[in-house]
């Protein structure tokens, strides 16, 4: 973790930006009589408009030595999308599911890997709908489908609201890690809300606000001086979806836990974090809007959430499970046969980063196990390839 004076300091229009994201959210703090949750705050901080992290946007995602602030899954390459396609064609084919629906889609390049794979496995949507909350993201994720081929980029459309039901396969990469969580505060009397409150001069600080309830059973393995968050918005949008997915699956892939590790009493400080140029911080009152703001998921409650939205838990394993039981090292091996020289020059450049992209999706130390994929669903009856060795439901029961 990077201390945040290490940082380099950005552009001064964006120091001017937070400048006044800061402002307007102390505004708030005095308009809500002195203090703000957390959640309020984190929302602000990354969704304001114009302003947020996520509304201003100006790198965001990318690969490494750009502008952007950190790398995902589908920015590493091609093959995490073209394994995904295999999982998501079987589901649409044998379902007879015309729609794809993702949610967060960042820079676009998931959504254009994905068409770019499934049509060559020859199974297409009729319609890939893309749920985006930030517009800076949509216009960003418009010039990525603008540069697929016309039969394809035509296929992509964004939805301003998820329609009241509808049948789709579902995806989310990263999504719910980015949803506002609350922050809970263990102390001698209990635990408490932590908030945000303003200094006279407007200075954002951390302040601890009205007694809380633990809604987790396994919270009560934190000693006092925990600090954790509970994800109240990313449990709602899954009653969201539960109430709307009529047929289809859903699949979101995130860092995190179930409960019982999530709240391990070693765990004393939580899992937000702050990350700005490739690097890890962990103060989010600092000049907000220019770092992303995540928590990890807490996939038990996201589990229990969709029970109660009447989903079905479909399966959940480690990233590096899922890719591999859905054919990750045949797409590899494809992928390294089309380029020139094929297999047998494996120093190949091109090749190097196809194998190095896919080291860092599935070993332990990277993404591999950290990430988790969750499917949820209802009205499915086809088994997912992706859970079929290494299912882990039992561990969010
Ligand atoms: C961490 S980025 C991940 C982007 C992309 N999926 C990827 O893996 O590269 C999170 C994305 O989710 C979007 N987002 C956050 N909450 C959302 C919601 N409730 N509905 C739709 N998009 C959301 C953000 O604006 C952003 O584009």
């Amino acid at each position: 973790m990077e201390r945040t004076d290490s940082l380099a300091a950005p552009d001064p229009a964006r120091l001017r930006a937070s400048a006044e994201l800061q402002q307007r959210i102390a505004a708030e703090i005095d308009a809500a009589g002195g203090w703000i949750s957390f959640e309020r705050y984190m929302e602000r901080a990354l969704y304001a408009p114009g302003l947020g992290y996520y509304a201003a946007a100006p790198g965001v995602l990318g690969a490494w030595g750009g502008s952007s602030d950190f790398v995902t899954a589908p920015e590493l390459g091609p093959l995490f999308a073209a394994t995904l396609a295999r999982e998501l064609a079987a589901l649409g084919r044998a379902e007879a599911l015309p729609t794809v629906v993702e949610f967060g889609a960042g820079s676009g390049r998931l959504a254009a890997d994905l068409l770019r794979a499934l049509d060559g496995l020859g199974w297409l949507p009729e319609t890939y709908a893309i749920v985006e909350v930030s517009a800076a993201m949509r216009q960003r994720q418009q010039r990525a489908v603008a540069e697929l081929p016309a039969a394809l980029a035509r296929r992509v459309v964004w939805w301003d609201a998820l329609p009241d039901a509808f049948d789709a396969l579902v995806i989310g990469n990263e999504v719910l890690d980015a949803m506002p969580v609350q922050l809970l505060a263990r102390d001698t009397g209990g635990w408490r809300e932590r908030g945000v409150a303003r200094d006279a001069d407007g200075a954002l600080r951390w302040a601890d606000g009205a007694a809380a309830v633990a809604p987790r059973a396994t919270m009560a393995q934190l000693p006092v001086g925990s600090v954790t968050e509970v994800h109240r918005v990313a449990q709602g949008f899954i009653a969201t979806l539960g109430a709307r997915l009529r047929r289809g699956v859903a699949m979101f892939i995130d860092y995190g836990f179930p409960a019982a590790e999530y709240d391990h009493a070693q765990r004393v400080g939580g899992t937000l974090r702050c990350h700005r140029a490739h690097r890890a911080h962990d103060d989010p009152l600092w000049q907000p809007g220019l770092s992303d703001i995540t928590a990890h998921v807490e996939f038990s409650g996201i589990a229990h959430a969709a029970r109660d939205a009447g989903l079905e838990l479909l399966g959940y394993t480690s990233q590096a499970r899922f890719l591999l039981n859905c054919g990750l090292l045949d797409v590899l091996r494809d992928a390294l046969r089309e380029l020139p020289g094929g297999v047998a020059a494996p120093s190949d450049r091109a090749g190097v980063q196809l194998a190095a992209g896919v080291q860092k999706l599935v070993n332990e130390s990277e993404m591999g196990e950290l990430f988790k994929v969750i499917a949820l669903g209802r009205g499915v009856a086809t088994p997912l390839a992706g859970f079929a060795a290494g299912d882990r439901s039992a561990a969010l029961a």
